[in-house]
């Protein structure tokens, strides 16, 4: 696919407090699904768009992050030598593909860590995507959202419309339906239920455009005292027009431990090696649940 989209930024410097312990020394990110870490997931949905470069944002104990998307000499040898012709392909499939790491030295929010981007953004429009959200492999979310991105030549962030209950969890927008999308008026982090202007949510896909970068340079904390992208987009909407679009696919919140068992129940019954089983599995348990 040709994309005006060359370059995603992968913010993977969290905490992940919600998944404590696991994510005590290791990052949430390479919490595998089935048999891929959460942020493979990210940059093949990302490959599958054209986007070419990845610029990652680490921090402490995200080592792992960097050696899964290096050479690995020693395993490699070891397939070849006993044959795992395809084990060997699978852990190459992405040794074509440009990777550029920046350290987030303290966790000070999304928006703060999209800021530690701008050396290797240049003046084009990018892509964040944020690995804890995985979408559905066969809803290309990302592509839909390029399009809107070619057509109008403006911001264009996911929203999924979440209960009422849920909607103090997440950036929420105040947005007009505008062909076949919304043109967002304001928005707001993590508003209480009586104070949120509707139940549209941000959710983890963006293409932003380098002008952020000013903004994000002036933001002062927000929500959880951290640096927010939201409160950023909220003054960006004031000078430039920015476009919602309502994901159509499946997304879950793989940063939560309930999303994370969806999406792993999810994708391995759509596993062809696993799926058989798996279902069966799954059929006699129901049986002995209530
Ligand atoms: P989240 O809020 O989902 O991740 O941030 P978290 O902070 O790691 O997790 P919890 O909420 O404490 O469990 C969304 C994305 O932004 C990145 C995270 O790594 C995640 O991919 N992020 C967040 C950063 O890179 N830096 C930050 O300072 C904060």
């Amino acid at each position: 696919m040709k994309t005006t989209i060359k370059k995603a930024i992968l913010p993977a410097a969290g905490l992940g407090t919600r998944f404590l312990p696991a994510t005590k020394a290791s990052p949430k990110e390479m919490m595998p699904i089935v048999d891929k870490p959460l942020i493979q997931y990210a940059v093949e949905e990302s490959i599958s768009c054209g986007i070419e470069e990845f610029i990652i944002i680490t921090g402490k104990n995200k080592r792992a992050i960097e050696d899964h998307f290096d050479s690995a000499y020693e395993l490699e040898e070891k397939l070849k030598s006993t044959g795992k012709n395809k084990l060997l392909e699978e852990i190459n499939k992405l040794s074509h593909v440009n990777f550029a790491y920046i350290r987030q030295k303290v966790a000070l929010g999304l928006g703060h860590a999209i800021l530690c981007a701008k050396p290797f953004v240049d003046n084009e429009p990018f892509a964040v995507i944020l690995s804890d959200d995985v979408i559905d492999p066969e809803y290309p979310l990302l592509k839909e959202m390029i399009k809107i991105y070619e057509k109008k030549k403006c911001p264009v962030i996911a929203l999924e419309e979440v209960p009422m209950s849920e909607v103090n969890r997440y950036g929420i927008v105040d947005g007009k339906p505008e062909d076949g999308v919304y043109r967002i008026r304001d928005m707001v982090e993590k508003p209480r239920p009586e104070k949120s202007p509707s139940n549209l949510a941000i959710i983890g896909r963006y293409i932003l455009t380098p002008d952020i970068f000013g903004i994000l340079e002036k933001q002062k904390p927000g929500a959880g005292g951290e640096i927010q992208l939201t409160d950023a987009l909220k003054r960006l909407v004031k000078k430039t027009p920015i476009y919602g679009y309502l994901i159509k696919g499946k997304r879950y919140d793989a940063g939560d431990k309930i999303g994370y068992l969806k999406a792993t129940v999810d994708l391995a019954l759509k596993n062809r090696e696993l799926s058989g089983d798996f279902k069966k599995y799954l059929i006699e348990k129901a049986k002995t649940l209530r």
